[in-house]
């Protein structure tokens, strides 16, 4: 596992920044595994920059994002989809038809089920992610998979913990309005992926981050499961780091 401690939030961004480009100019129709949240912001915003000023292209790129609210559509203010084409899609020569997220609108139980199948095979179909991008929860849930997920859980609709409606209740006009269920891919999907780029920042980060890092492998901690994944790196910032006891990680 590879850890980078960068000085700040712009550092992270630039040093994530890297890993995603190397992959972008090493494959001819790179897949990327996107993220949405307030961590990869700065990471999106560097991407964004260097389309803008350095040519970085975008056009041969798939993209395939984590997870979605079940109940909210493309154009919901807190959609993730609405969150990506504003933060990232809509500034880059991204084709937006080979961007995927999953899919809100649906609400039948069965029709998720086979939705989820198929965003699996979907990204089978174009040779599985080359890269995913994670941010990690206070209680180190990856993506929706909260603690106690399967490790070998693939794309399915979770419901979501009370603390993480809570948590994220501040961006709707009140808490009955927050989704019950999202649609996230597994922790098996994310293992899947051929690298793997967990962003983290700032203090209140930094119990989850030790405990992915440092502490046993447990469906307590979901981001711990990287400690298996061949091309795993944090991308950490300063603060997001001080609870780690070892002194051997690679400084920004
Ligand atoms: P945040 O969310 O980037 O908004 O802190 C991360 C996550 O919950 O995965």
């Amino acid at each position: 596992m590879r850890v980078i401690v960068t000085e700040d939030v712009t550092e992270m961004a630039v040093r994530a920044a890297d890993l995603v480009v190397a992959e972008i100019k090493k494959h001819c129709n790179p897949v990327l595994g996107l993220a949405t949240g307030s961590t990869p912001i700065p990471l999106y915003k560097e991407l964004i920059r260097r389309h803008k000023t350095e040519g970085l292209d975008f056009s041969t790129c798939i993209s395939f994002n984590l997870d979605e609210y079940v109940g909210l559509g493309p154009n919901h203010p807190q959609s993730y989809r609405r969150f990506m084409n504003e933060n990232l899609f809509n500034h880059i020569n991204i084709n937006i038809k080979n961007t995927h997220v999953p899919d809100g609108t649906i609400t039948d139980f069965d029709a998720i089920e086979r939705f989820c199948d198929e965003y699996e095979e979907r990204i089978r179909d174009v040779g599985g992610i080359d890269i995913q991008i994670l941010g990690i929860g206070a209680n180190g849930h990856i993506g929706f998979n909260e603690p106690g997920s399967s490790i070998g859980s693939m794309t399915r609709i979770k419901t979501l913990t009370s603390k993480t409606r809570a948590d994220n209740a501040r961006f709707f006009k009140s808490m009955d309005e927050v989704p019950v269920y999202a649609i996230t891919m597994g922790i098996g999907t994310i293992m899947n992926a051929r690298k793997v780029v967990l962003l983290a920042s700032g203090e209140g980060k930094a119990a989850a981050v030790a405990a992915a890092l440092e502490g046993p492998v447990t469906t307590m901690c979901p981001a711990s499961a990287l400690q298996l994944h061949r091309y795993a790196t944090f991308v950490i910032d300063k603060a997001a780091a001080s609870k780690l006891s070892l002194e051997t990680y690679e400084m920004g």
